[in-house]
């Protein structure tokens, strides 16, 4: 079975596991050995999974450790090789190995309307809010990976006659995802969750693959931006989607970029994050409905 974390929520460590690190342990000869092996792999494989991340120009200490290190051994996968020396030392004088190594540590899954009730719920506002908009749309998707999601708003505004000159901004820290973005070649198997109404929107590219149809790749441009580092696009937005990210990364990390985003939105503009994401401690973002955070006016 694969489980998909991202619909996981984290919990904090309880009490009682955490009591059980202060509790004296009684070693035998056989037990000592194997319980010091097993605390220094993860220590490693944090240490190899930051480094990767600040050479990248990342940083690294506003990531969650548990999701990191759960991604070393898909990374040294990546790079077939079999220990994070080998692949310390690769990294240290090859680009390539690092891009590669940066995109399995920072999981880059998504598809087209992705949580259906949610987009469902950002239609019925979309709509709403359609009625009153008396300018173009603007809109920002943050960590957006290889664009299937502002693509999918692309395809909602398009059914409402709502994409002329609106502005799509789709950004990501890896380039990789960015330049896969502006290809925008997918799969039919991430189309599963799109309506029937938004099939249209995609042509037939092979007997595999589709592609938005040019109006809406028209309206969506890309930038490689670390949310985290960079400044925002310029001026504000209608509507930002940060979705499946909040989750990797700790809590002041966290708080600093809801508090960036909220800062980007235009009052009476929603935010709309992952399900398992809560933009806490923002005084201006009311919550709307699961996923939707709408800033004060
Ligand atoms: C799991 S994907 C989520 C994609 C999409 N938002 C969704 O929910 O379907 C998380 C994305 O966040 C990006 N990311 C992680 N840290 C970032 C940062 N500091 N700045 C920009 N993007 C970042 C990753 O590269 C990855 O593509």
């Amino acid at each position: 079975m694969v489980l998909n974390t991202e619909h996981i929520v984290f919990h904090a460590p309880s009490a009682s596991s955490l009591s059980l690190t202060s509790r004296p342990i009684r070693r035998s000869s056989h037990s000592a050995k194997p319980l010091k092996r097993h605390q220094e792999k993860p220590d490693a494989a944090e240490a190899f999974a930051r480094y990767v991340l600040a050479r990248a120009g990342l940083k690294d200490n506003a990531y969650r450790r548990q999701p990191l290190v759960r991604r070393v051994s898909a990374c040294l996968r990546a790079l077939r090789l079999k220990s994070i020396e080998e692949a310390r030392e690769l990294i240290a004088r090859d680009t390539v190995a690092l891009h590669t190594a940066v995109n399995t540590l920072l999981i880059g899954v998504t598809e087209f309307y992705r949580d259906p009730p949610a987009f469902e719920m950002l239609e019925d506002w979309l709509e709403h809010e359609n009625r009153r908009m008396t300018r173009p749309w603007r809109v920002w998707s943050v960590g957006c990976s290889d664009g299937a999601e502002l693509y999918t708003v692309a395809m909602l505004l398009h059914h409402m006659d709502a994409l002329r000159d609106a502005e799509l901004v789709g950004s990501d820290c890896r380039a990789e995802a960015i330049a896969r973005a502006e290809r925008g070649v997918y799969h039919r198997g991430l189309i599963r969750h799109l309506p029937e109404s938004l099939l249209p929107y995609l042509r037939t590219k092979n007997a595999t693959h589709v592609q938005p149809i040019d109006p809406i790749r028209r309206a969506t441009r890309w930038q490689v931006a670390d949310v985290l580092d960079d400044p925002p696009p310029v001026g504000s937005f209608d509507l930002i989607l940060c979705r499946n990210m909040g989750i990797y990364l700790d809590g002041a990390a966290a708080s600093g970029l809801w508090r960036k985003l909220c800062a980007a939105l235009r009052p009476g503009g929603v935010l709309m994050t992952g399900h398992a994401e809560q933009p806490s401690g923002v005084a201006r973002l009311c919550r709307m409905a699961s996923c939707l955070y709408c800033k004060e006016s």
